[in-house]
């Protein structure tokens, strides 16, 4: 198994280029499925995701071609609706295949994905959106079947908006009869882009990119073509390692999907210059440190908190940092507490007691986010931090040992 090894406590200068947004192209690779023709993706990261669903889409029958960031998707072959429980236990965005897959067949199976690292992360909305729409949904041996003949528009209200369903949602009612409506809709930029991608397909969306979603069903879609959003999670996690050890620019973003991480990094002190599509931070003087709740999008996003509770490590002082999208998150908490950090953990609320100095240690990853946030601490921390289950960071990371190295980090990574 591999290991990362991170030589930390030096400064971090340079450019990073960000790439593709994962949680952006896996929606809309799913989406191309429900399309005879072939659809063009670019700007894709290479990331273990990415080829999982890859995998799972030649599976149901699509012909995928993958280079150099373009990814071609031919759905006129695709003729098997149903995803696979090995494929879906490895990455819940499988999920994401019973949207199409159901307006395209008209029924589907897809394995139910089950818990995760951090949580029971249920999919009842998906389930229940589809009921609203007509489908039948039944259970059988750990797979969801549902099937309706033709899908009929609705008013669907979700509890919560939660980013898969929206999605889900969205892809099954292009092709409904009548008018689909979704309120309290996820308005995260990845989903705003699926839409943005659907309607360039053919399909009505209105009220793109607000929580108030209007489909109108249309009876054909066609091949289309749509370069990733960038990552701004990724972009994320270099600008906190620059606010903690430097001063870093990440390019080619979209600084206003940034807007709540950048405005809490400035409370910390650091400097944030805007210019274009690229944003700099420089650390400060001294790290004040701050309190941080997560939330739905515009709000600051859960996928960045295990890094925030990272840098808030060397604050000068306590900080609360609360999750409330996934309360369960925190698997990274005892990993960095090994660094010698001082982080006291209550239900879904992180109480980060500032210390002067971190020292290098073995630790773990759990998951893509919390692996981020370990790979920070470690540049952040004195001495050696070895990084084992690295897996985990290259589901959602493209590069990442090549990107820190040009900002100056001593890190590499071994085959054991
Ligand atoms: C997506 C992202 C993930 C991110 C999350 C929140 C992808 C591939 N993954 O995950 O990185 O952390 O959004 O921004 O885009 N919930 C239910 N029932 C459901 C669905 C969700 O109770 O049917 C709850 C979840 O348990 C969670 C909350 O709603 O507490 C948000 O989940 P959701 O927005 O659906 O996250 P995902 O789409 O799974």
């Amino acid at each position: 198994m591999d290991k990362i090894i991170i030589n930390g406590g030096k400064p971090l200068e340079g450019t990073v280029k960000i790439s593709g947004a994962k949680n952006a192209v896996l929606p809309m690779m799913a989406a191309a499925l429900m399309v005879d023709g072939i659809s063009t993706i670019t700007r894709v990261p290479n990331l273990r995701d990415t080829r999982t669903m890859i995998r799972l889409m030649e599976i149901i029958g699509a012909k995928v071609s993958f280079k150099n960031g373009t990814l071609t998707v031919d759905g006129s072959t695709v003729n098997n609706p149903e995803a696979p429980y090995d494929l879906v236990k490895t990455m819940r965005a499988s999920f994401y295949v019973l949207g199409p897959l159901i307006a395209r067949f008209g029924e589907v199976k897809v394995s139910l994905p089950g818990g995760c690292a951090w949580g029971p992360r249920p999919v009842d909305y998906h389930l229940k959106g589809l009921e609203e729409l007509g489908a039948k949904v039944t259970l059988d041996s750990g797979y969801i079947l549902a099937e309706s003949p033709k899908l009929q528009g609705k008013t669907i209200r979700f509890e919560y908006p939660s980013v898969g369903a929206t999605g889900n949602i969205a892809m099954a009612a292009v092709t409904a009869n009548g008018t689909t409506i979704i309120e309290n809709a996820a308005r995260e930029p990845e989903i705003e882009q699926l839409c943005l991608f659907m309607n360039k397909m053919g399909a009505d969306i209105s009220g793109v990119g607000t929580d108030e979603l209007t489909i109108t069903g249309v009876k054909q879609l066609h091949p289309a073509d749509i370069e990733v959003i960038p990552d701004r999670v990724e972009a994320g996690t270099f600008l906190m390692a620059g606010a903690a050890l430097g001063e870093v620019t990440v390019q080619d973003v979209v600084p206003k999907h940034l807007k709540a991480v950048l405005s809490k990094l400035e409370e910390t002190g650091a400097k944030i210059e805007i210019k274009g599509d690229a944003v700099t931070v420089t650390k400060a003087e001294n790290l004040a440190p701050v309190d941080m709740t997560t939330a739905v999008f515009p709000g600051f996003p859960t996928d960045l908190q295990a890094q925030w509770v990272a840098l808030m490590m060397l604050a000068n002082g306590s900080s609360v940092v609360t999750d409330t999208v996934y309360h369960d998150r925190f698997s990274h908490v005892p990993e960095l507490n090994r660094l010698g950090a001082n982080i006291h953990l209550e239900n879904n609320v992180a109480i980060i007691r500032g210390v002067k100095k971190l020292l290098g240690a073995s630790v773990m990853s759990t998951d893509i986010r919390a692996s981020a946030s370990l790979i920070n601490a470690g540049l952040m921390a004195e001495g050696q931090t070895d990084l084992s289950r690295i897996y985990h960071i290259d589901r959602g990371y493209e590069n990442i040992e090549a990107k820190y190295r040009a900002l100056g980090a001593d890190i590499s990574r071994i085959s054991e």
